[in-house]
């Protein structure tokens, strides 16, 4: 039920801090990740020298976070791939794959035929589901429970941040098991995970009423981009999808680095571009690659909405608008930064007077291939 919200997304949004909490509930003790859901894949967790996460639409953009932290953490090789492109391109697979499966409805026919792809070729299944009994954890060996409670609006938002968060605790898992970060930077990661449902009810609280004046006036808007690096490239996806699905507007995510490639040249004045900025402290940070990324387009016109860290000044010069997110490691970033374009997203899609639990020509669960 709706309990007094105007629509279930705007709840469900409100319900992103515990989405994640929820999903990390009772999964460590002292410092380390405690899965005994995984036990059944224990020799094979130890065994497996590839990783292929295979999802759709919003679940695909949360695989691909699940990779940067997988590789960065448990050093496997990791695939992200659509269920209905990897199903009918003949994969390499073998008892060394562990497909792991994300999908918020676990009924999605396209991930579901990947999955019985996977295990009658002989890989090792595992899914990560929100939905408790549903088809695919039941053809799966194993299944990691996202605990978001159930998602109403077509537009996944809770559902996303749930599944990432169970992405990363799978990736310390296997770091554990493989015994490729000591205790130490497991703890370190965990605390991490632990300290974002408060940095997540920050930035639902502050981002809200700037955002939604944001969408007021661009209610007329054509087109908008969204551009960022690293584990910021899958939060431009991720935006300009939630756009297309809810405000019928054309937009899409692009890895800023891939701008000189191509998608440059559709810079014109005035096109509005969401850029999302990595925090600055860390010394390998990306950030003054983002920030030339941003002077690129102004140069040419573009209209910049920066979502960047609470305190990074370096960037105020160069943006015309600024969204804050409190500071996290990079891995974190994106669990932050996703949120203002979720709200976005909605608020677009309500300046234009939309439905926006109800988006035309979707459904919650594709059932079909
Ligand atoms: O239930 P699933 O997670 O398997 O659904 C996958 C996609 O259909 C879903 O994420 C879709 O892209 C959403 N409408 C995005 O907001």
């Amino acid at each position: 039920e709706k309990g007094g919200w105007p629509s279930f997304m705007k709840k469900e949004i409100s319900e992103e801090p515990e989405a994640v909490a929820k999903t990390l509930l009772g999964r460590s003790h002292d410092g380390a990740v405690t899965l005994p859901e995984l036990d059944s894949l224990h020799d094979v967790l130890g065994e497996i020298n590839r990783v292929v996460v295979i999802a759709c639409g919003t679940a695909a953009y949360a695989g691909m976070l699940g990779k940067y932290a997988i590789e960065a953490w448990a050093r496997i090789p990791v695939d992200v791939e659509l269920s209905h492109e990897f199903r009918y391109r003949d994969p390499v697979l073998d008892g060394r794959t562990l497909v792991v499966s994300v999908s918020q409805s676990g009924e999605t026919m396209d991930t579901l035929m990947a999955v019985k792809y996977a295990a009658q070729h002989g890989a090792r299944t595992l899914s990560i589901c929100n939905t408790q009994g549903s088809t695919i954890p039941r053809e799966s060996d194993a299944v990691l429970y996202t605990h978001a409670g159930p998602e109403v609006a077509v537009a996944s938002t809770k559902a996303f941040v749930a599944q990432v968060t169970a992405l990363y605790l799978l990736g310390l898992h296997l770091a554990q098991r493989r015994g490729t970060l000591d205790g130490a930077h497991v703890a370190a990661q965990l605390t991490e995970l632990q300290n974002l449902p408060d940095k997540l009810d920050q930035v639902v609280e502050s981002a809200s009423s700037r955002i939604a004046e944001l969408a007021h006036w661009m209610s007329d808007t054509q087109s908008v981009l969204f551009l960022g690096r690293h584990v910021g490239y899958p939060v431009a996806l991720e935006g300009a999808l939630k756009l297309k699905e809810l405000a019928y507007i054309h937009a899409e995510g692009f890895a800023a680095g891939e701008l000189k490639h191509g998608p440059i040249a559709l810079i014109e004045p005035g096109q509005i571009v969401f850029v999302i900025v990595p925090s600055p402290r860390d010394p390998s940070s990306l950030h003054p690659k983002v920030v030339s990324n941003i002077q690129e387009i102004r140069a040419r016109g573009a209209r910049v909405i920066a979502i960047a860290e609470i305190g990074d000044v370096a960037v105020v010069p160069f943006a015309d608008e600024v969204i804050r997110i409190p500071f996290a490691a990079p891995l974190f970033e994106p669990l932050l930064a996703v949120v203002p374009l979720h709200i976005f997203g909605m608020e677009l899609a309500m300046a234009k007077g939309l439905d926006v639990d109800q988006p035309r020509n979707l459904a919650k669960s594709v059932t079909v291939e």
